[in-house]
C-alpha cells in the first residue's frame, strides 16, 4: 500500500502575513484529524525560512516549487539544492508544466534538477503531463511517455526509487476543470505500466499524484482509483479549510 501524499504547491501567491496562517491552519487542522496521508507545503522559497520555522515538529513536511540544475556558483537569481536541504525541504517540484511553458524548461534540464534534489537528500515531484490541444490530436500517452522515457534515459530508472510523480494535463490546471477519476487512472496506470517495463518494483513503489484543479468536491473520488496516490494541489491548497478537507479525503483513502 502506497501511503498517499498531499502537496500544496502554492505557486507565486501569499503574502508574509497570509503565508503565516495558512501555514499555522495548516498544522493546527492536520494535528487534530490527519494521520495516513503525508501532507506537505511547496512555498515560494522566500517562505521556506517561516516554513521551516512554523512546520518544525508538526506532520506537514516543507517543499519547493524549482531549483537550480547547478550545485552552485555563478548562476544569478538561482537557488541551490544544497540551500533548499539547508532550509528543512522535503520535497521539491520539478518539470511544473508552468515552468516548462513559461521559462521553457526542458527534459535534459529537469533530469539535471532531479539529480541536484536527489543526491542534496531531497525528494523530487517530477511534473508530466499534456496539453489540451495535445489530448484532443490523441497524443496524451505519447507525451507522457517522451517526459518520463528523457529521464529514464539521462538518470535511469533506479532514479524513480527517490521521487514522486504527479501527472497534471495542463487543460485541468487552474482552469476548474478536472480530469475524470478514470482519465486520470487511464494516464497513471500507463505511467506506472511504463516504468514497470523497466522496473517492476520501483514501479509498483512510487506514488503518482494527480494534479490541476483538486478540490475538496473532488479529491475522494480521485484518491479511490488505484493508481492515483496523493494529490498535487494548487489553488485548494490556498484555502486552510479546503487544503485540509483534501488531506481527509487522503486519509479515508487508505
Ligand atoms: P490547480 O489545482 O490550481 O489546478 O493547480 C494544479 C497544479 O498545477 C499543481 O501543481
Amino acid at each position: 500500500m502506497r501511503q498517499p501524499l498531499i502537496a500544496g504547491n502554492w505557486k507565486m501567491n501569499g503574502t508574509r502575513a497570509s503565508a503565516e496562517a495558512l501555514m499555522r491552519a495548516v498544522v493546527e487542522g492536520v494535528s487534530g484529524t490527519v494521520g495516513k496521508a503525508e501532507v506537505a507545503l511547496c512555498v515560494p522559497f522566500v517562505f521556506l525560512e517561516l516554513g521551516e520555522r512554523l512546520l518544525a515538529g508538526s506532520a506537514v513536511h516543507l517543499g519547493a516549487q524549482n531549483v537550480c540544475s547547478e550545485p552552485g556558483g555563478a548562476y544569478t537569481g538561482e537557488i541551490a539544492a544544497t540551500m533548499l536541504k539547508e532550509f528543512g525541504c522535503r520535497y521539491v517540484i520539478c518539470g511544473h508544466s508552468e515552468r516548462r511553458e513559461y521559462y521553457g524548461e526542458t527534459d535534459e534540464l529537469i533530469a539535471k534538477k532531479l539529480v541536484r534534489v536527489t543526491e542534496s537528500g531531497m525528494r523530487p515531484i517530477l511534473c508530466v503531463g499534456e496539453t489540451l490541444e495535445q489530448r484532443e490530436q490523441g497524443f496524451t500517452q505519447t507525451v507522457v511517455a517522451s517526459q518520463i522515457d528523457a529521464i529514464i534515459a539521462a538518470n535511469g530508472i533506479e532514479s524513480f526509487a527517490q521521487m514522486e510523480i504527479a501527472y497534471e494535463p495542463v487543460w485541468a490546471i487552474g482552469t476548474g476543470r478536472t480530469a475524470t477519476p478514470e482519465q486520470a487512472q487511464e494516464v497513471q496506470s500507463f505511467i506506472r505500466a511504463r516504468l514497470a517495463e523497466h522496473d517492476k518494483v520501483i514501479a509498483e513503489k512510487i506514488r503518482i499524484l494527480y494534479g490541476g484543479s483538486m478540490k475538496a468536491g473532488n479529491a475522494a473520488e480521485l484518491l479511490a482509483m488505484p493508481d492515483i496516490d496523493g494529490g498535487l494541489v494548487g489553488g485548494a491548497s490556498l484555502v486552510a479549510e479546503e487544503f485540509l478537507a483534501i488531506c481527509r479525503a487522503g486519509d479515508a483513502s487508505v
